[in-house]
């Protein structure tokens, strides 16, 4: 009797804490009622005004957003406030969101934003290692841990949503997107991604804010044929795969992220069997919503919908019936006010019905109140000091020192404190925009000094006794015959993303090649350090390096490789992704084809 007394309250009090944690202490009936009670109220100006989104940059006016109660406004890559600094940020989102909330209604924006790895459009937020980066640390605690001071950076800034995290598990490896997904694997991609849907919706605000997560890109996107996608190549392709297939394959990922809560989920630009995902009733609704059982909103990518055959006024009407509830239009392409013309008017010709409508709105109501934006929308700035705080970058810099891989070691690692010099040398070695990669500051990321940091060559400086010289070169064609025994050669890829980053040929640059071979030459040792979003070709090379290893894109935190390098912690990053010979072969190569196996890592 007792026990049963006993498993009764602690169901009780699950369902108590169930019901604070998914409604912002409101019951669900409550919620459902307040939602009901506004939508009854709304016109269907207002309605479509809430399934809006817009980039801030391409507002007309700022009175546009109370005038036509639009629902959210987005940063894209690089749509910074004037001065791109903290402050500034709190005070763009505070500027908006009081412009809004006059509204006749008084409903709040969700202002939604890229934080993939940091908050990364940020100055001075940390910057955390590239997804591929954490999928080489198969760390779920530390993926919680990066996710939640992630959030709280966003939440200093204002901002209630951030579009991450990717769930792609990519293939091919000639597509641009690689680093933002966690590995190849979709069981690891489905455990990993657990845990950065939790810890970015872990943190609630003082005022009683809770940030939401967005899973994207639903669904394929990592999965395209090769020449299907845009120039022929990769990105927003084709994926080719039976239903049954994509339920094994792919769905279990998104479904776990539902099961932990996740309040959005994007669409994705690529197709399904030759349908855009954007325009799929049967993916983003009958599969999605109702097999899945997904309760929160789906957001369009951007400008994604106009990618749907037929015209824009056709696109957002299968759009909007296929099931997406709020559409990122950007303003980038077509003007948001036609956009909200024509979808009013596919209301008024029966194209869309207005239950349709309801639902959509209701879906993005009821985040909006449960995740606390309605009660605090306004947010003051006692947190700004947690962004880029020393506490966030030395979980960014732990983070970095367990995803590096290290690939071959001929008994030159750890490197001794005591040299007498080191030689460090290659373009990626005193380059924090290299080492962030694209969605760094702007949309493709940027060379150099971009953001506040700690270079891979500023770590090893740090890292040896004050004795030993280092001759720091970008190419090595200016030193002398062993300076020293030793080169750490830092080379790479330049910053990229989406089909920016897509590439026919994955070969090494023929510059970083001739820098080992300078010192090479030289009679230097070299340890070849790859800063890169994929596997590349290494297979023609390696014999000629004593060690090699794989940083990723390893963010602001440069010291992370040092504590690898000089053996203050060790290796225990693991491929999350296979390294072909021949890296175009991608995922699906051959077991025999394989230089390392998933999973290999010294
Ligand atoms: C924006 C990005 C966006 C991209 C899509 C850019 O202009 O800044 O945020 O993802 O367009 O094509
Ligand atoms: C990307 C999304 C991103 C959006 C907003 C798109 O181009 O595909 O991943 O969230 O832009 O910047």
């Amino acid at each position: 009797m007792r026990i049963i007394k006993n498993n009764i309250f602690q169901i009780i009090l699950l369902s108590i804490f169930i019901s604070c944690q998914t409604s912002n202490n409101l019951s669900e009936s409550q919620l459902n009622k307040k939602v009901d009670d506004l939508i009854e109220k709304m016109t269907l100006d207002e309605k479509v005004g809430q399934m809006t989104q817009i980039d801030q940059r391409f507002l007309d006016t700022i009175t546009d957003l109370s005038t036509y109660s639009i629902g959210s406004l987005l940063s894209g890559g690089g749509s910074h406030p004037s001065v791109n600094e903290p402050q500034a940020w709190l005070d763009m989102y505070n500027k908006y969101q009081s412009e809004t909330l006059k509204n006749r209604l008084g409903i709040p924006l969700i202002y939604g934003i890229d934080a993939v790895h940091g908050h990364n459009n940020v100055y001075g937020a940390t910057i955390f290692p590239q997804n591929i980066g954490l999928g080489a640390t198969n760390n779920p605690e530390l993926i919680f841990e990066v996710s939640k001071a992630t959030s709280l950076e966003v939440a200093a800034t204002g901002i209630d949503w951030t579009f991450s995290p990717c769930l792609s598990s990519p293939e091919d490896f000639r597509w641009g997107r690689t680093y933002e997904g966690f590995s190849s694997d979709p069981k690891i991609v489905e455990k990993l991604g657990r845990s950065a849907v939790e810890g970015y919706q872990s943190v609630v605000t003082a005022t009683g804010k809770r940030i939401v997560a967005c899973a994207k890109h639903f669904i394929g996107d990592g999965n395209t044929e090769f020449g299907t996608g845009m120039n022929g190549l990769v990105d927003r392709g084709n994926t080719i795969l039976t239903k049954q297939e994509l339920k094994e394959k792919l769905l279990p990922k998104y479904q776990a992220a539902i099961d932990a809560n996740v309040q959005t989920i994007m669409a994705s630009y690529n197709s399904w069997n030759g349908v855009k995902c954007h325009g799929s009733k049967e993916l983003l609704t009958d599969i999605l919503k109702v097999e899945m059982g997904f309760q929160g909103f789906v957001i369009s990518d951007w400008q994604g919908i106009d990618e749907i055959p037929g015209n824009y006024k056709s696109d957002i009407a299968t759009s909007i019936n296929a099931g997406i509830d709020m559409v990122m239009v950007s303003g980038q392409g077509q003007p948001y006010k036609k956009f909200m013309r024509l979808l009013k008017e596919n209301v008024e010709d029966g194209s869309i019905s207005l239950e349709r409508i309801d639902d959509a709105v209701r879906r993005i109501l009821k985040v909006k109140f449960s995740n606390g934006i309605f009660k605090s929308p306004i947010v003051d700035n006692e947190k700004l000091e947690i962004i880029g705080s020393k506490k966030h970058r030395e979980i960014a810099r732990q983070a970095v020192r367990e995803s590096i891989v290290v690939l071959k070691n001929e008994n030159v690692l750890p490197l001794s404190k005591n040299l007498k010099s080191l030689v460090v040398a290659g373009r990626g070695a005193d380059n924090l925009g290299m080492q962030c990669g694209g969605w760094t500051i702007n949309w493709q990321g940027g060379q150099g000094d971009i953001t506040v940091g700690t270079t891979i060559l500023d770590g090893i400086k740090k890292s040896v006794a004050t004795e030993t010289n280092i001759i720091y070169s970008t190419d090595g064609s200016d030193l002398e015959d062993s300076e020293s025994d030793l080169a750490v050669v830092v080379i790479g890829e330049d910053p990229y993303t989406e089909f920016f980053g897509d590439k026919d040929n994955l070969d090494l640059l023929n510059e970083d090649i001739q820098t080992i071979n300078n010192l090479k030459n030289k009679g230097y040792k070299v340890v070849v350090l790859l800063i890169s979003g994929r596997p590349l070709n290494v297979a023609n090379h390696i014999n000629d390096w004593d060690a090699f290893a794989a940083v990723w894109l390893p963010g602001t935190e440069g010291d992370g490789v040092s504590d690898i390098l000089f053996g203050d912690y060790n290796s225990s990053g693991k491929l999350p992704y296979p390294w072909p010979i021949k890296a175009e072969d991608g995922a699906n190569a051959d077991e025999r084809n394989l230089l390392y196996k998933l999973g290999f890592g010294l």
